[in-house]
């Protein structure tokens, strides 16, 4: 067993946790739209076609603003295709992904379920194949109450209301030489902040994402940041953040992704900042690190990828990892680094939502499942309150390939001062030994005067899972360890785990 001891201290603050840093992703992707969220004929859909055993699974996740329609989906679309009568959209080649997209989900029907789900809706506009105008046009149509044909031609599709949609990216991944329409910086550059200022001419308040780097390995990574917000920097107010993990047989390193998640926001918000010091701006740009998770690109690159052009199929199943206890604690890990943020990543999307790279699974016909990964997130989502404390461990560290050393133990904490409850998200980050923490807490709220719990996330078996046959293998478990003494809270954490403590004032 090793050790680690952490002090939570209110004034250690990082910053208040925008709930938007619980937020999500749906593209038109593989299963995630159809068979996902909407399969109509299943015996749980409500009339619209939604899957009520999704729409509750997806409210117990947590999710707050849902970025939609993609990813690499949307710089082939046009989301004219998506409004107006079922029976007279077209059907499309998704070039991105290689499938055929019915359309038959569109603007309307997916605001339709975010309003049953109760989330945000963070819509991509397509600057890959397309361009300012269309830009404009979609935010007309999707932003202006009336007197206008695009505003006219939104009622007439059945919503007279306009779906004020504050929070827009624009375009995705255009760093990324997969990318329809990829561009330099220089040229991205250029397009983003004339979009944006168009966008901001119809509405100041719009709050715009510009595309950062599709991962922190890309080669033209930080100066892509640099140049972009040279062009931008007035215009914007995020740029966004892509990162995925896998493992690829060293699970050391793979526990130790949070260390490059870390090195990432820091490179960007360096960046980010230096373009604000060369211009003498006194404004800030956030980032919004909106796609984000564990994801077996390889597996995808190798085995799944589908090839050729004639019979592209709808709804594949693409991109179906099936997530083990070691990806749920990686996973759990990068949240904390998120909320090691907070005052800097105030919009986050875990990519995905549902099927693809998803914590929650569905088959056709049949149930809907909790991935590992559920967990980590619904917990998080649910107890990270407030602001986030710093409560930087003291723990040894352990050697990996791809970090050097690495702290066992990684940690953070919410205070939510509406409630005075305390949470505390923690990774033991040993593929050997459990951990004994022990948490300081300030003189004048001594653990006494607390409830005090935990539920944790492990297994003797670190590649358990979740899966059809077998989806109630791996869930949270209560952590019967933890003790309180004295203004002094102990707990153990198995060797490869997550744990969440909970804090409550007693009344
Ligand atoms: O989330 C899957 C894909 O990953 C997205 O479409 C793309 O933006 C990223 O490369």
């Amino acid at each position: 067993m090793h050790s680690a001891r952490l002090t939570i201290n209110p004034a250690a603050r990082i910053g208040a946790i925008n709930p938007r840093l619980f937020g999500s992703f749906v593209e038109h992707l593989g299963r995630s739209v159809y068979q996902g969220i909407y399969e109509p004929g299943h015996p749980l859909a409500n009339d619209d076609g939604f899957r009520t055993d999704v729409i509750e699974l997806v409210k117990e996740l947590g999710v707050t603003a849902i970025r939609y329609p993609g990813g690499n989906f949307v710089s082939g679309f046009s989301w004219e295709d998506s409004v107006g009568p079922r029976e007279e959209r077209p059907r499309r080649l998704d070039l991105a992904w290689h499938t055929t997209e019915s359309n038959e989900v569109g603007l309307h029907e997916f605001q339709r379920w975010l309003e049953e789900v109760g989330s945000e809706l963070m819509l991509a506009v397509n600057l890959g194949t397309r361009g300012t105008p269309e830009a404009l046009e979609l935010l007309e149509y999707a932003n202006l109450a009336e007197g206008t044909a695009r505003a006219e031609q939104r009622a007439a599709n059945g919503r007279t209301e306009p779906f004020d949609v504050r929070i827009w990216c624009l375009g995705n991944e255009m760093d990324g030489p997969w990318q329809l329409g990829h561009r330099s910086a220089d040229d991205y550059g250029k397009l983003a902040a004339q979009t944006a200022r168009a966008m901001k001419a119809f509405d100041p308040d719009l709050e715009l994402v510009i595309c950062g780097s599709s991962s922190s390995s890309m080669p033209t990574f930080a100066e892509w940041e640099r140049v972009v917000l040279t062009h931008a920097y007035d215009a914007v107010d995020y740029i966004s953040c892509h990162a995925y993990y896998e493992n690829t047989g060293d699970l050391k390193s793979f526990l130790a992704s949070g260390i490059d998640m870390d090195h990432f926001i820091r490179s960007v918000t360096a960046t980010a900042d230096h373009v604000k010091a060369v211009r003498g701006s006194d404004k800030t740009i956030d980032i919004s690190f909106d796609e984000w998770n564990i994801w077996y690109n390889s597996r995808y690159e190798n085995v799944d990828k589908i090839t050729g052009v004639d019979k592209w199929p709808t709804a594949p199943r693409l991109l179906e990892d099936e997530y083990t206890v070691a990806d749920a604690v990686v996973f759990g890990s990068l949240l904390i680094t998120l909320l090691k943020h907070a005052d800097r990543v105030t919009s986050a999307s875990l990519a995905q939502l549902v099927n693809v790279i998803a914590p929650i699974m569905t088959e056709p016909g049949g149930g809907a499942w909790r991935q590992t990964t559920f967990f980590p997130f619904a917990a998080t989502a649910a107890n990270a309150r407030g602001v986030a404390l710093d409560v930087t461990p003291v723990s040894g560290t352990y050697e990996t390939e791809k970090f050097g050393g690495v702290p066992l133990v990684d940690a953070v904490a919410s205070l939510d001062e509406s409630t005075g409850r305390i949470a505390v998200y923690v990774v033991n980050r040993s593929v050997d030994d459990a951990a004994s923490l022990e948490l300081d807490l300030p003189a004048r709220a001594g653990a006494d005067t607390f409830t005090v719990t935990a539920r944790t996330l492990s297994d003797d078996d670190v590649t358990a899972s979740n899966n059809r046959e077998n989806p109630e293998r791996v869930a949270l478990a209560d952590n019967t360890t933890i003790t309180t003494e004295g203004g002094v809270v102990r707990v153990e954490l198995p060797a490869v785990s997550w744990t969440e403590i909970l804090l409550t004032p007693q009344a």
